[in-house]
């Protein structure tokens, strides 16, 4: 299995093109950007498939040299895209890829639907291309080119604020607006979790990080009340779907084994600056169980 990290920042990226805080005015002086977060997984390095569909999209294609085309052709070997939720920063790259022949994207029913009403990206791309769109139901398996696989776990209904008057059969209990994919290799062989939005950490992310040997996880936020302190605001992580890192960290002394990646890092998190004064210490608590920051760019050869 092969994964291409492509964006490892939350939504706004790093520098925040409106920000002119210490950190995104270093990342601008110093070029140590990020894009928003997404990635690209293959089981047999020929056949691709992205893990949501970032503003940055375009770019960031162009910089994986296993997603161009073979020469000649407009033959990509991106095969489709799945979704780990609906927001902004992991769909809008989905208008992008309006110039594919065919384009395959598999996401969660509410998802789904927030994509043909409130943020109708299936109907704008319709006269572009031919998309086909596939229900991902968490605990059945997506059986993908390239022999591989995908096991989808709901991690929460938390909606996108644009979705948040969307009618439907939405009830309170509602869990697969947002979902992490187990994926593994059809002859049991490598396995790797990418879990960009978890808002708790509940049994199922147990059951799904055990035995893997990568694990890309939340890194929004350092700590439950970092992005108030940065900006005066109110919001805390626990209320946006975004379990801090400082609250993960304990998880993952429980579940040894895999090599942990935080990613989906926000531009407030000191962890995405790690010449910044504070982040050594973290940094050094991440090591100590066994984890690390994810970086735009890593390939993940497993
Ligand atoms: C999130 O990850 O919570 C969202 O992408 C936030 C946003 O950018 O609106
Ligand atoms: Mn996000
Ligand atoms: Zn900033």
């Amino acid at each position: 299995m092969k994964i291409r990290l492509l964006g490892t920042a939350a939504g706004g990226g790093l520098p925040q093109w409106n920000c002119g805080c210490v950190d995104c005015t270093a990342a601008r002086r110093t070029g140590a950007a990020r894009s928003q977060d997404c990635l690209a997984v293959s089981g047999d390095g020929r056949a691709w498939y992205l893990v949501n569909a970032s503003p940055d999209l375009r770019s960031q294609l162009l910089t994986a040299p296993e997603l161009a085309p073979a020469p000649g052709t407009r033959d990509t070997p991106l095969h489709g895209v799945l979704l780990t939720s609906g927001e902004l920063d992991h769909t809008i790259g989905l208008l992008t890829l309006r110039e594919a022949a065919a384009l395959t994207v598999h996401a969660t029913a509410p998802v789904r639907r927030a994509l043909h009403s409130a943020f109708p990206v299936g109907p704008l791309l319709a006269p572009y291309t031919k998309a086909q769109w596939h229900t991902v139901t968490p605990g059945e398996p997506v059986q993908l080119a390239g022999g591989l696989r995908a096991d989808p776990f709901a991690l929460g209904g938390k909606r996108p604020r644009y979705a948040a008057d969307l009618p439907g059969e939405d009830g309170p209990d509602r869990t697969d607006w947002v979902t992490g994919y187990r994926f593994t290799e059809q002859d049991g062989g490598a396995c790797a979790v990418y879990a960009p939005g978890l808002a708790d950490w509940t049994p199922a992310v147990d059951r799904a990080v055990a035995g893997a040997d990568v694990v890309l996880l939340d890194g929004t936020f350092s700590t439950a009340d970092e992005l108030a302190e940065r900006t005066g605001g109110a919001r805390r992580s626990p209320g946006m779907g975004h379990l801090a890192v400082r609250d993960s960290l304990p998880h993952l002394a429980r579940n040894p084994g895999p090599r942990y990646l935080y990613t989906h890092l926000n531009n407030t998190n000191p962890l995405a600056h790690p010449a910044s004064p504070g982040t050594a210490g973290l940094l050094a608590e991440l090591a100590a169980a066994g984890a690390a920051v994810a970086e735009d760019g890593l390939l993940l050869e497993l």
